[in-house]
């Protein structure tokens, strides 16, 4: 089945489940504890849980370590949140609906993780949620496409990983099935790129970046650049036979070239 195809089913399939759910809404366990259910409205998106496999996959793409602060938009039940919690990470899950805060915020205790796990009620579009070095989501396309201009502005190297959903046209840099998994089973991630777009001066003369997203072309003097690429802060590219690497510092960078000329090389602007 093609990308778009299971895009498409995917958000068919969360519309189904909203439709034929708030049909039979039923939140309240006999004991009048909250309790929630697959396809339960959201203010922006209904609750369809990840899949704990799926969690995991996305936490690993991300590389998630105990230096990491993660955020998950839109947290559910909590479980990514105590997941990244549990390999050392402190995480921070922001959710709409108060019933759903309050369940995941007793998980979260539950699992003994309440030193570095956090859930606040709130709305993920007026949310500061800058601090974070990696960003889970499981929303849709278009709310996904809604929140990029807001994670292109975060720290470069700033990791997102998504279940099932794109990030329109800004490609991911790896997609992955997840195995022994039996819906929701796809984990995208994205690495926010450092801003280079424009006029740069080097000893080898002007430098021209057009960046899109994470890919960059452009000249060096007369000559195109080929194979440009920013993973973070990291940048890569070819003039003729020689390629760039470097390191994007602001308005700084400075890197290495192998071939053609050979050496050091920094760009300002
Ligand atoms: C598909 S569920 C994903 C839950 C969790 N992240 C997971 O992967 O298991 C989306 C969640 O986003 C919440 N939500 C919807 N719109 C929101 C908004 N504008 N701000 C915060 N949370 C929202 C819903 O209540 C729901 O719990």
């Amino acid at each position: 089945m093609s990308a778009l195809n299971f895009f498409r089913r995917g958000a068919l399939a969360l519309g189904i489940v909203m439709i034929a759910s708030a049909a039979s809404a039923q939140q309240t366990a006999k004991d009048g504890a909250f309790e929630p259910y697959s396809g339960q409205p959201g203010k922006d998106v209904v609750w369809v849980p990840t899949p704990e496999v799926t969690v995991n996959k996305m936490l690993d793409m991300a590389k998630v370590t105990p230096q990491d602060f993660v955020v998950d938009l839109g947290s559910g039940d909590g479980r990514t949140v105590i997941a990244a919690a549990k390999r050392g990470a402190r995480a921070m899950g922001i959710e709409y609906n108060p019933d759903m805060v309050k369940l995941a915020q007793g998980k979260v205790k539950e699992a003994g993780v309440g030193d570095r796990a956090t859930i606040v009620q709130g709305d993920i579009f007026e949310s500061d949620f800058s601090k974070a070095t990696v960003i889970t989501l499981f929303l849709l396309p278009d709310l996904n496409v809604k929140l990029r201009p807001t994670i292109l502005k975060m720290r470069p190297g700033t990791r997102v990983v998504s279940n099932s959903f794109r990030m329109g046209e800004w490609e991911p840099e790896e997609t992955v099935s997840v195995d022994d998994c039996q819906s929701w089973c796809t984990a995208l991630l994205w690495i926010v790129p450092a801003q280079v777009n424009g006029a740069w001066k080097t000893a080898g003369g002007n430098l021209t970046f057009k960046q899109t997203f994470q890919m960059v072309s452009g000249t060096l003097g007369s000559q195109p650049i080929t194979d440009g690429k920013l993973t973070g802060e990291q940048i890569t590219f070819k003039v003729g036979n020689a390629t760039y690497t470097g390191r994007v510092s602001g308005n700084s960078i400075t890197g290495t070239i192998t071939g053609g000329p050979g050496g050091s090389w920094t760009a300002t602007r």
